[in-house]
This record gives C-alpha cells, structure tokens and sequence, in this order.
C-alpha cells in the first residue's frame, strides 16, 4: 500500500478542497460513466494529437496491422484514460485496462498477455510505476510479441518462450521522466498532453451539461471554464458542483453570477487556484522569501505528499508562470508575489522586471 492510501499526516486539508484535485475521486465514476467521450467525435480539444492519432489508427487499419504501442503522459484528468478506450473503440478492437502497481509478478502479466486477442489495446495506467523485473519481461513482447517465462526453480528451471497475437499497448502516465528510457523507446507514439484552452474547456462543460440536462449560459460555462485549470475532470466536477449551488439559488439555471458565486464559496480563486495551491506559493513567497527551496521541504510545509506536490500543483504553477524550476529548489516569480500581494524584496544587484513595475 502507497503512503497516500495509508493517509497523509494533513489529510484534513486534502479533504478539504479535495473537489479540486485532479486526482480521480469515488464520486468521480458515475459522474465520469456517463461524461465519458467514447469516440474522436465526442473528444474536445487536443487537436494536433487527435489528428496524429487518425492517421495512425487508418494507416494500422489499412495494413492490416496492430497499431504502434503509444505512451500518454500529461498532469491527472487530462484525458489519457478517455484517449485510450477512444483508440480502440475507433480500431473496433477490445480495451482491456490493467495498471503499473497491479502488475507484480511476471506470472501476472503472463495472464494478461495470453488472454489479449489480435489488435486488442491493453492499456497500462501509471505506467511509471511497474516494477523493473516486469519491463524486462515487456521488452521483447513489445518487439516482437514473445513472452519469455521461466518454468521450475532451482537448477531445473527453463525458459520457454510464447507468441503472442500483435496487439498494441498504451501506456499512460504522468511522469515520462520516471520510465527508463530503454521502455520509453519501446513506444512507437509519444503523445503530450497539454491543458486545455479556456475554450475547449467552455464546449466540454456544455457538452457535459446537455447530457445531465442542466440549464447553463454562455456566461456560465465561460465563468467555470476559466477556472478549471485547464482539467476536464475538474470541469466537469465543479460543473456539478455550481449545479448544486445553483438549485438553491436559481432554480437551476447556471449563470456567469452563480457560478462566480459558488466557486468563490469553494475557495477557488478566478485563476482556478484553492487551498493548496495558496499554501504552496505562501509557503514559497512568505516562508522562503521566494526561493529557491526544495520540493521536500515545500510538501512538508504544507502537509501534502511530494508526489501530490510534483504531479498535481506544481504543473499548473508552472504553467501560469507563478513558479520555476531551479537546480536548487522552486522559485516563486513577480507574478506570484503580485497575485499573493506581497511585495518582493530585491536582493543586492537585482533590478526588476519592467513588466512587474506594478511594485
Ligand atoms: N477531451 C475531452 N472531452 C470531453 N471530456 C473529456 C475530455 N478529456 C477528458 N474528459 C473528461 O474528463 C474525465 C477525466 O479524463 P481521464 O481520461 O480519466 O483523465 P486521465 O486519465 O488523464 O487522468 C473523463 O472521464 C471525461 O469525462
Ligand atoms: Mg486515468
């Protein structure tokens, strides 16, 4: 069991603006089961990849061939699940879903390969996570789908070897960095997904509102857009969480003001920042006066795990540009100080930005 199941030391304050975590959440699947695009023609957003991948899907349809395994990676609620079922939908083939963690032994993945038929999409989840024995084991069934296992124990042990029928893996994760390169290079396709732009976000949530038959304004679904971080999931979640709001103080009906409303009652700020991210640019600013300090000790401060921090947060600072990444540890940027009000004092030599003259 991972630290985070066992609970982290503050799992109070996770709790308390778990709404906002890209993590995905118990409350998440029914919501999900029935949100989720299962065809190119339902998935917004991501264009360049979902032209890539058409190409990909007709040519291995056309060849009469198993499609490239491809490697998804990208920060939680992005899409990487939904991306995967959506190819082998499209292939016309089956999704069989296991994960890095789950795979422990070497017999494991045996049952899982033996039982794929040809073209079948085998998706495997936080794939930065499998253990070292079980990438070697991949390796050649990756090349040339053999599976090498070895039979006995002691001295009359064997290897025997198995063909597999082509089939195609798709790896998803949110840290590339973490797979040895060696597997890495296994992946034919290497897809990156991005955060969305304030618009795709805008037609998801609308999407998402005329399946549960909510009654949203233009306003509305822009107002809950900008503050999504980009993050369908979260969209979707404070959609209905706004949705909430809004039967007790509009009969339902979604406006820009209700939804302004009712996430400014959820801690989330107009950049879609909450508790979390606060405490982490606080922490930062206030306690380190700025940076540069170490993600260890910023997890520490403010009682998350390192992973939560590194996986979750720190992509969308980054991407706001409210923080970098030195050699020596996150540093918070002029933006941070200004969107905290917090004046920086300039260290000797240093000049200010022009841009954040604000000061
Ligand atoms: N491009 C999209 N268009 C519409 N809904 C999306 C899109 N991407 C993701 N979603 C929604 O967000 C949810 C989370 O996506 P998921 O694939 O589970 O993310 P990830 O695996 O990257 O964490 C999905 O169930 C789906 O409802
Ligand atoms: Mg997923």
């Amino acid at each position: 069991m991972s630290m985070k199941e066992n609970g982290s030391p503050n799992r109070n304050q996770e709790d308390e603006s778990s709404f906002i975590t890209p993590k995905f959440k118990k409350e998440d699947s029914e919501l999900e089961k029935s949100l989720r695009p299962k065809y190119f023609s339902d998935f917004t957003g991501q264009e360049k990849i979902i032209d890539n991948l058409k190409i990909f899907i007709n040519s291995a349809k056309k060849r009469g061939e198993s499609l490239d395994h491809v490697i998804l990676s990208g920060p939680p609620g992005l899409g990487k699940t939904c991306l995967a079922e959506i190819i082998a939908n499209e292939l016309g083939v089956n999704f069989k879903i296991t994960s890095g963690p789950a795979i422990e032994r070497a017999g494991d993945l045996a049952a899982i390969l033996t039982n794929l038929e040809k073209y079948d999409v085998l998706f495997i989840d936080e794939m930065h996570r499998l253990n070292r024995a079980i990438e070697e084991v991949l390796y050649p069934v990756m090349e040339d789908y053999k599976l090498d296992i070895i039979i006995g124990k002691g001295p009359s042990a064997r290897s025997i070897r198995i063909d597999i029928s082509p089939f195609t893996i798709i790896g998803a994760t949110t840290r590339i960095g973490l797979i040895a390169a060696p597997l890495r290079d296994r992946f034919g396709v290497h897809l990156r997904l991005d955060y969305y732009s304030i618009d795709s976000i805008k037609k998801i949530i609308q999407r998402s509102a005329r399946i549960l038959e909510m009654e949203i304004t233009d306003e509305g679904a822009e107002t809950i857009a900008r503050r999504s971080r980009g993050t369908p999931r979260i969209a979707n979640r404070l959609l209905k969480r706004v949705r909430d709001y809004a039967l007790i103080s509009d009969n339902g009906n979604i406006s820009g003001k209700v939804a302004d409303e009712a996430l400014t009652k959820l801690d989330i700020d107009k950049l879609g920042l909450d508790i979390i991210d606060k405490k982490i640019l606080h922490t930062i600013v206030c306690k380190f006066d700025g940076g540069p300090v170490g993600v260890g000790t910023i997890a520490v401060s403010i009682g998350e795990e390192i992973d939560t921090v590194e996986d979750v947060y720190e992509p969308f600072l980054l991407q706001l540009g409210f923080i970098k990444r030195t050699s020596k540890g996150r540093m918070a940027t002029d933006l941070a100080f200004r969107h905290l009000g917090v004046e920086r004092q300039l260290k000797t030599g240093e000049t200010r930005d022009p841009e954040t003259r604000l000061f």
